[in-house]
């Protein structure tokens, strides 16, 4: 299994366009500092498939190739969402130069797309979204021997779509195999309910949401009045342990808030982390599996 860490920034990236809190001004005086929007991409067969679709996509999908010379072929063969939060969607609309985009979303996810936002409207005129369905009871073959299917997280709706129904899968594990590898991509954890862990135990490589450091921080950062916990995040606070206790060979935040101390590369959370055999993916990380 080939897997592409894309980026690791929550929504806004880092640094953020209107912030000067010290992670965006960090950001802004070490350029090695910045994150573009969580995203990865796995590649299956001789193509790839993208992880949610950033405000950053256009620049991102160039790490896993360039266009065809003479023609409008990329190896992008489709987008996976894991959610349909705006950090994870609004890429869609950058991809509207290709005459079609391949989608696999789960039913609540593609409902917010088209009906609240109106994507399919939107983009008919520059190209034509072509929507599959994420599974949750058996895995939908991707391309070569590789396969996605989705495990329910939590009913939390991005806050467009906050008073639908919140009984679908609004946010999902990605359950990513390829032959007998597999690998966890969840971006978004409001719960870690006891079902979680015997996914998240079979699995060669687990890849979390890595949002905020402890419950507390986006109050006390002042940005938001909820904690992370309401805010839809379990902080690393909670996750880092069992994280920590998984029999995966690799484990690794990312969706890295501008308010957490980890964008901050000489903090001492990340020996914390290290002591735990956690790693905070960087940018481009590349996960061979
Ligand atoms: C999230 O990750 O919770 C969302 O991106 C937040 C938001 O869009 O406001
Ligand atoms: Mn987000
Ligand atoms: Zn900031």
């Amino acid at each position: 299994m080939l897997l592409q860490i894309l980026g690791t920034a929550a929504g806004g990236g880092v640094p953020q366009w209107n912030c000067a809190c010290p992670g965006c001004a960090g950001a802004r005086s070490h350029p090695e500092r910045r994150r573009r929007h969580a995203s990865a991409a796995i590649r299956a067969g001789d193509r790839w498939f993208v992880i949610n679709a950033t405000p950053d996509i256009a620049d991102q999908v160039e790490f896993c190739g360039t266009p065809v010379p003479g023609s409008r072929d990329t190896p992008l063969a489709g987008v996976i969402l894991t959610d349909a939060e705006l950090d994870h969607t609004l890429g869609l609309a950058r991809l509207r130069e290709a005459s079609s985009v391949d989608v696999i979303a789960t039913p609540a996810v593609t409902g917010a797309l088209c009906d609240r936002l109106r994507m399919n409207d939107v983009l008919s005129p520059y190209t034509r979204l072509t929507w599959h369905e994420l599974p949750e009871d058996r895995p939908v073959r991707l391309g070569g021997s590789v396969t996605v299917r989705a495990v329910r997280v939590s009913g939390k709706r991005p806050r467009y779509a906050a008073d639908a129904d919140a009984g679908g899968a609004w946010s999902v594990a990605l359950v990513l195999a390829d032959g007998d590898r597999t690998a966890i991509y969840a971006p978004c954890l409001a719960d870690w309910p006891p079902s979680l862990d015997s996914v998240f135990a079979m699995a060669d490589c687990v890849i979390i949401d890595g949002t905020f450091w402890d419950d507390d921080e986006p109050r006390r950062m002042g940005i938001s009045e909820k904690t992370a916990t309401q805010m839809g995040h379990l902080p690393i606070t909670w996750t880092a342990g069992p994280l920590s206790r998984l029999p995966a060979r690799r484990r690794l935040y990312t969706h890295l808030n501008n308010t957490n101390p980890l964008v901050d590369p000489t903090a001492p959370a990340h020996a914390s982390l290290a002591a735990l055999g956690i790693e905070v993916a960087p940018d481009r990380t590349v996960i061979e599996l």
